[in-house]
């Protein structure tokens, strides 16, 4: 697909749903007991994988576009899927699908697409076989498919290597099913919405600093849930308003969880031009209007605690920070390596072809802001934060870009180029 130069965009918009929120509606409404019904729910292939593997496990859920019925049949309410639950892309409902099932008095096996065929589940493996789970990967690669034969559980207190929500999420959700309470320690923060839904699902949830905590055998009652904008897809509506001069842009509805906002701090650090309005809670979560100006960027450093909560904008960032004046520090970020693509690799390359000045290193990437960027063909790799990146870099790009297998953004986004189109003038 080719994305042409913008002379500025202007306008309102409105977002879809949270992916990781609307996945964890599901699943946790699949465990409830009674009707849960979700609004603003994200229509994107993610998720519906999500559905499509409850459905296969017993439990009904009607998609009506306008809101999801999720007809919960309580915690041990799931029964053995006739054929193999297929995740598709979604890293998000592999992992934490695996840590429901770990569970279960039945086996199962799960299984993806080849990105997903390719990412680490190790990190799932190790902590559910110390609570006494029997799983393996079905090609003895760590990878999926895998094979799960639910099991009795052991409650224990984890000290995940990564900062990872998917990690943490499967621990607790296993930690369910568990004889005793289980506790995840992270190095950094990682998003919090599994904590904070449970929690009003009516587990028995708590979290200290790094720490979640989680006890055994709740009630869990279904719920109401609306689903916030998602930053990740609001971080390339606001990055282009940010770029393309003369813009002024409206992003209603955005999910502000301070475990998410990395985007915005690391933009404020650029000097960008952003204001929040109307701030309220929806379902839990923080959200509110984000008002974005055109205006010169300048160079930052991101690293630390402030990876996690901007782990699914570095590619947008990058972009950014090829159009700043200055230099920017990407470090501590070498979980981009195991993303839907090596982000590492794909933002570099891509950024290099288009004429930017960037350096690939071990945990992340140098930029020298400023130079010019030109047209390239760009290999999204059907990774669909690099297609919507690389689309927001050709805006501002001398003869824009052409975006390969650009119908990748269909995982998160799958109106992503109209809603972009809509905003162009
Ligand atoms: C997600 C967690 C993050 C993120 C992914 C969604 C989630 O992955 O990159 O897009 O919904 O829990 P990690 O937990 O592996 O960092």
């Amino acid at each position: 697909m080719l994305i042409k130069p913008a002379g500025s965009l202007k306008g309102e918009i409105h977002i879809p749903g949270d992916k990781s929120i609307s996945h964890r509606s599901v699943m946790f409404g699949a465990l409830a007991d009674g009707l849960t019904e979700v609004t603003h729910f994200l229509q994107g292939a993610d998720c519906l994988s999500t559905i499509s593997c409850f459905q296969k496990l017993g439990i009904a859920i009607e998609n009506t576009k306008d809101r999801i019925l999720i007809h919960g049949k309580g915690l041990h309410g799931l029964r053995p899927s006739a054929s193999m639950p297929d995740v598709g892309n979604s890293g998000t409902t592999v992992r934490l699908l695996s840590g429901i099932l770990a569970g279960q008095p039945f086996s199962s096996a799960l299984t993806g697409d080849a990105s997903i065929q390719k990412r680490p589940m190790k990190r799932i493996i190790t902590p559910l076989r110390e609570m006494g789970a029997d799983l393996f990967a079905a090609n003895g690669n760590d990878c999926a498919p895998l094979t799960i034969n639910g099991s009795k559980l052991h409650g224990i207190d984890y000290t995940s290597p990564v900062a990872s929500a998917q990690v943490k999420s499967c621990v607790l959700l296993a930690g369910l099913y568990a004889d005793g309470s289980t506790s995840v320690t992270e190095p950094y923060l990682s998003r919090n919405h599994t904590e904070r839904m449970l929690a009003s699902f009516g587990a028995d949830i708590s979290s200290h600093g790094t720490t979640a905590v989680i006890h055994p055998n709740p009630v869990l009652t279904g719920q109401k849930i609306d689903v916030p904008g998602d930053i990740s897809s609001a971080a390339y509506f606001l990055a282009a308003a940010l770029l393309v001069p003369n813009s002024e842009v409206l992003i209603h509805n955005v999910g502000i969880n301070p475990t998410r906002d990395g985007i915005l701090r690391a933009a404020a650090s650029m000097h960008a031009n952003i204001t929040k309005l109307n701030e309220h809670t929806i379902s839990g979560e923080p959200v509110c209007d984000l008002l974005v100006k055109s205006g010169s960027l300048t160079g930052t450093v991101v690293e630390g605690d402030l990876i996690p909560a901007l782990i699914d904008e570095i590619p947008i960032l990058a972009v950014m920070a090829a159009f700043a004046n200055g230099t920017t520090i990407i470090k501590d970020a070498a979980e981009l390596k195991v993303k839907e693509s090596n982000r590492i690799n794909t933002i570099v390359t891509n950024l290099k072809n288009m004429g930017a000045d960037v350096t690939a290193t071990e945990d992340g990437m140098i930029i020298q802001g400023g130079k010019p960027l030109h047209h390239a063909v760009i290999d999204s790799h059907d990774d669909h934060r690099i297609a919507m990146s690389f689309a927001v870099a050709a805006l501002c790009a001398e003869g824009g870009a052409e975006i390969e297998n650009a119908e990748c953004v269909n995982i998160s986004y799958p109106k992503f180029y109209q809603d972009l189109n809509s905003l162009c003038c």
